[in-house]
């Protein structure tokens, strides 16, 4: 639907629903409806999804779906996987679906048979991965890589660092994998202590290779090894990742060794191509395929699933349902694997640089809040920093729970520990416990209220065998989806990010202020004036 979806019957529906359960606790909903432990559950490939202990009835369901109708999203689903421009402020076509097709489809948009492109170029990157991997390739001494230093910053970077922390059991070729993306000196400098520039290779990851922090660290990267190694030494020790060749030249590198992309991949769409080299590298084509395959059997899911079968159309109207019927600011993502610590940063671009939108994708004000909030940390560290507020905090705050069934490693029992406290902790968001439960144990009756948990607060758990490159890519793939989905309930362009642009052209104009005498030409109000003037003073200058 064109226009402002607030203004459907579907929208009003759910309005008056949303009345109708707001005051229902989950307590009364399983008492009720015993079944639902069964019923509200769906599978996508290798990922099983409880959505039970959610505020919500199958009218929810059924209400919510409809208005996924509403919207239109079975035919942005078709417009998306058919190359259509669906990114309507740039006018590109949004394909990071075709990243992950398999060699044998074919899919022509503007002419041009993407699923060929993108395996010519994974092809070119397994080739170069092999050959580093094997040590065939050498590096200017003649020594082979040990280390491979990423550089790259958002998309460029928080896919593969955390795809890369996700897979460390399968990095199997002795390379390790570091990561560089912030203009703070602190980060190159930290990331290159104790590397030998004979045995380091450098990729430089960005897809408009214009941005000021790769660019930056990149240099300070080739003068470190130039300085160690000489200049031609670049060619063994520096390749890109860039839609962008003539800047790559530019910049010193050959585009032989330069790994391509296009205009249709976002950034935050696109550690599985050739943003993935590093991890590529660090596990192996075999094991980046698999990743790939894993991404596709989602993809399949969300293209060919009913909706109320659909796991991330379910999720993304959940999403919906608390943001905007129950006004909930922000989600939760609590894996239960100390390998997913970065998932939750991840998907912080991932979604929030996607639905952080106020207008609609014709340009008209949108209606309703957009833009989940997304933050997390794994489990069980959380529960002893910030669970005390989801349990007993005054505001909503529903959570995705992510557990996984085999461990890579066990110790003394320690994964069914963990797993107990994921289980233990959505019971309790759920249930709670009563002032009457609570008082008859016994406790003081001026305690009891500081001892209640009154529960009914919504989770959705998400159970996968084991952490894998196909797993991970089916999960990765879950939340592009349910971003895309969210996006079109809204009505906003999900694949552009002009929010970023003005700060980053402002920070341009101001750096010459902090060394001269010379005022911002742009800008100049007085508050930044001062902290200009105070932040020379305390630098000496
Ligand atoms: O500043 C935001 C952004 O444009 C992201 O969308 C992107 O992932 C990141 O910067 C890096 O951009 P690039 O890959 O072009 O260096």
């Amino acid at each position: 639907m064109s226009g402002d979806i607030t203004q459907s019957q579907e929208w009003a529906a759910l309005g008056k629903h949303h009345e109708e359960l707001a005051g229902s606790h989950l307590r009364e909903l399983f008492a009720q409806d015993p079944g639902r432990a069964t019923r509200m559950t769906v599978t996508a490939g290798d990922l099983y999804l409880d959505y039970a202990k959610h505020r919500a009835t199958q009218e929810t369901i059924d209400l919510l779906t409809a208005l996924a109708e509403r919207a239109g999203l079975r035919e942005r689903i078709a417009a998306m996987f058919g190359g259509e421009h669906i990114n309507v402020s740039e006018d590109r076509a949004v394909l990071h679906v075709a990243l992950r097709m398999p060699r044998e489809a074919e899919l022509v948009v503007d002419g041009q048979d993407v699923v060929a492109d993108v395996h010519a170029v994974l092809d070119k990157m397994s080739a170069f991965s092999d050959k580093v991997r094997s040590k065939e390739w050498k590096g200017a001494t003649g020594k082979p890589i040990e280390t491979v230093v990423n550089i790259g910053i958002g998309g460029s970077d928080l896919g593969p660092a955390m795809a890369y922390e996700a897979l460390r059991d399968y990095a199997d070729a002795g390379i390790t994998a570091r990561f560089v993306s912030n203009i703070d000196p602190a980060d190159i400098t930290g990331n290159l202590a104790g590397l030998d520039p004979a045995t380091t290779l450098v990729v430089v990851s960005s897809k408009t290779f214009t941005t000021l922090e790769t660019l930056t660290n990149a240099k300070v990267a080739r003068r470190w090894l130039v300085d160690a190694l000489g200049e031609d030494a670049v060619s063994k020790h520096f390749v890109a990742v860039s839609t962008n060749a003539p800047k790559v030249q530019e910049f010193g590198i050959d585009t032989d060794n330069m790994f391509g992309f296009w205009d249709w991949v976002g950034g935050r769409y696109s550690y599985d191509g050739a943003i993935g080299l590093s991890l590529m590298i660090a596990i192996g084509p075999e094991r980046f395929r698999e990743m790939l395959a894993g991404f596709h059997t989602m993809d399949e899911h969300l293209r060919t699933a009913p909706f109320e079968a659909n796991m991330p159309v379910l999720m993304a109207l959940l999403g919906v349902w608390y943001n905007d019927f129950f006004g909930a600011e922000t989600r939760a993502v609590l894996p239960y694997s100390q390998r997913l610590h970065r998932f939750p940063a991840y998907l912080q671009q991932l979604t929030m640089e996607s639905n952080g939108k106020s207008v609609r994708a014709d340009g008209t004000p949108v209606t309703v809040s957009t833009g989940e909030i997304f933050w997390g940390e794994p489990g069980t560290n959380g529960q002893h920093a910030f669970y005390q507020l989801l349990h007993q905090g005054t505001r909503l705050v529903p959570a995705d729970f992510i557990g996984f069934a085999e461990p890579h490693e066990d110790r003394e029992g320690m994964h069914d520990l963990l797993i107990a406290n994921l289980l233990a902790q959505t019971t309790a968001l759920a249930f709670g416990k009563t002032a009457e439960e609570i008082a008859a144990e016994g406790t003081a009756a001026e305690i009891v209220p500081h001892k209640v948990m009154p529960g009914n607060r919504p989770t959705s758990t998400i159970l996968a065998p084991k952490l894998t490159p196909s797993t991970l890519g089916q999960l990765v793939a879950l939340y592009e989806h349910i971003v895309f989905v969210e996006g079109t309930i809204w009505g906003v362009d999900s694949f552009d990010q002009w929010g970023v642009e003005l700060g980053k052209k402002m920070a341009l104009d101001l750096a010459p202020a902090l060394t001269s005498d010379e005022p911002p030409t742009t800008f100049p109000d007085t508050s930044t004036e001062e902290l200009i003037r105070k932040y020379r003073e305390l630098r000496g200058r």
